[in-house]
């Protein structure tokens, strides 16, 4: 078993530490912050999600597993400094690299043998060579250190479980002797092991996603066109995704894609093409469509009202997806503000992204406690995240306690025969919406 330091206990990298200890190594997981660090260090996650909390708990109790702020304490007799801290977007798309290139400083610096550096965090093509030459720029020791590109795929709300169960462990490295080394370490988890240069091991984090988010978008805009000819989007992404070809994952419509990661490399991927004179046209257009479908269900509660002047409307689910806290580009940001522009008023619920979303939308929006005190008193409620606990919302409630008995769906929680014995008028992605029937007696 190896001796692994992790820099940067966000998601990526509590959840890299955290595995790697699960299988036996001794990980020691350095971050700056101290108050982070000391809750850590009691077995505390600062992030939600699933499983985590425990996992912790169990390597630390075993000994596997530390916390620490101190970088020489985290470095010094480790085979492995995995690097896993934030490369936020800049202003002008591209990827912010000044926490990796500080915590290459700390590494020269504080190594007194051989290591091996390894990156997670999602680097621009070319740059794991940049952070070698950086660390054997200022080593103060006479030690060899090697690199490799190891990209991180793991999905918030499910990042223990694919850290167990994801489809390939990609390996980039120029040096055999690193590569075998980081094969050793991830052979425990028994997933599938790519081997590739360094180079490519970085591209292939961004075709990734850029993939994945053209997928969704593709599928959002095929669903807006069946929406409009009477085509039921459910029925067509089953068809289309029965071709082995195409896959039936990643086809779900909805009101585009959020989250920490493709919103951030398909701008980095559009900037990395740019500085070497390629306009990558697909992906602006996939952003740019994306952009568009977060708000498009204001777009549909605009075209049935008129105004939204002076109606207020309730959110369901304000986090970018369900089991996650994460607000970040989440699709509730973008309709809070278009709401909030047309003179409504907003009420968000989230089943644990309030904290979050009240830091994040503009001031105005109001938060209610449940989904019911959310829906009742509302004029329209649109469903934007599909938690558990709002594809359980009971629909008499859009009937009995809302003015318009309407529900603008962005997610297709309902299938349509449920919605029409419950008698209210629903709009959702991709299908035809459903009238509400006027009983007169
Ligand atoms: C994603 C990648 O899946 C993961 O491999 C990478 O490491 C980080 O980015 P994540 O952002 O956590 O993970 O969430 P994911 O479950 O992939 O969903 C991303 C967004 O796409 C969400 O906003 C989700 O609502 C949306 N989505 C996903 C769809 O709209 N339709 C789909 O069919 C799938």
């Amino acid at each position: 078993m190896k001796k692994i330091a992790v820099v940067g206990t966000g998601y990526v990298g509590l959840v890299t530490g955290v595995a790697l200890s699960e299988i036996g190594h001794h990980v020691t997981c350095i971050d700056i912050d101290e108050a982070k660090v000391a809750r850590m260090q009691k077995g505390e996650s600062p992030i939600y999600e699933p499983g985590l909390d425990e996992m912790m708990t169990r390597n630390i109790e075993a000994g596997r597993l530390h916390f620490t702020t101190i970088h020489q304490e985290g470095f010094v007799g480790k085979d492995v400094a995995y690097i896993a801290v934030g490369t936020p977007e800049l202003e002008d798309g591209t990827a912010d690299l000044r926490f990796i290139e500080s915590v290459a400083k700390d590494i020269a610096k504080n190594i007194t043998s051989g290591i091996t550096v390894v990156t997670k965090s999602t680097v621009p093509v070319g740059t794991n060579d940049y952070i070698l030459g950086l660390v054997n720029d200022q080593l103060v020791n006479d030690v060899k250190v090697e690199i490799v590109s190891n990209p991180e795929f793991l999905r918030e709300g499910s990042a223990i479980y694919d850290a167990f169960n994801g489809d390939r462990i990609v390996i980039g490295s120029d040096s055999e002797k690193a590569a075998t080394l980081l094969e050793e370490i991830n052979k425990p988890f028994g997933i599938h092991i790519y081997k590739t240069d360094v180079r490519s091991a970085e591209m292939i984090k961004y075709a990734a996603n850029a993939f994945l988010a053209t997928k969704i978008t593709y599928i959002n805009e095929i669903s807006n066109l069946c929406e409009r000819l009477g085509a039921n989007i459910v029925d067509v992404a089953k068809g289309i995704g029965l071709d082995d070809r195409i896959g039936k994952h990643f086809l779900r419509p909805g009101i585009g894609y959020g989250g920490s990661c493709f919103p951030k490399d398909t701008s980095a991927l559009v900037k990395i093409a740019k500085a070497v004179d390629y306009d990558f046209n697909l992906l602006q257009a996939v952003i740019h469509t994306n952009e568009k479908q977060q708000t498009s269900l204001v777009d549909k509660a605009e075209k049935r009202f008129g105004s939204l002047e002076g109606k207020r409307v309730a959110l369901l689910g304000l986090a970018f997806k369900p089991n996650t806290d994460d607000m970040r580009e989440a699709p509730s940001i973008a309709v809070s503000q278009r709401l909030i522009e047309s003179g409504a008023s907003v009420v968000g619920y989230d089943p644990i992204a309030i904290d979050n979303a009240r830091r994040i939308l503009p001031g105005a929006v109001e938060y209610a406690s449940s989904v019911e005190e959310a829906v009742k008193g509302s004029d329209i409620v649109f469903i934007l995240t599909e938690w558990d606990e709002v594809k359980a919302l009971d629909l008499s409630l859009i009937k009995d306690h809302t003015t318009s008995k309407t529900l603008f769906d962005g997610r297709n929680c309902f299938d349509l025969d449920t919605v029409k014995e419950a008698n209210i008028e629903y709009h959702s992605m991709g299908r035809v919406s459903v009238e509400r029937v006027e009983i007169l007696v």
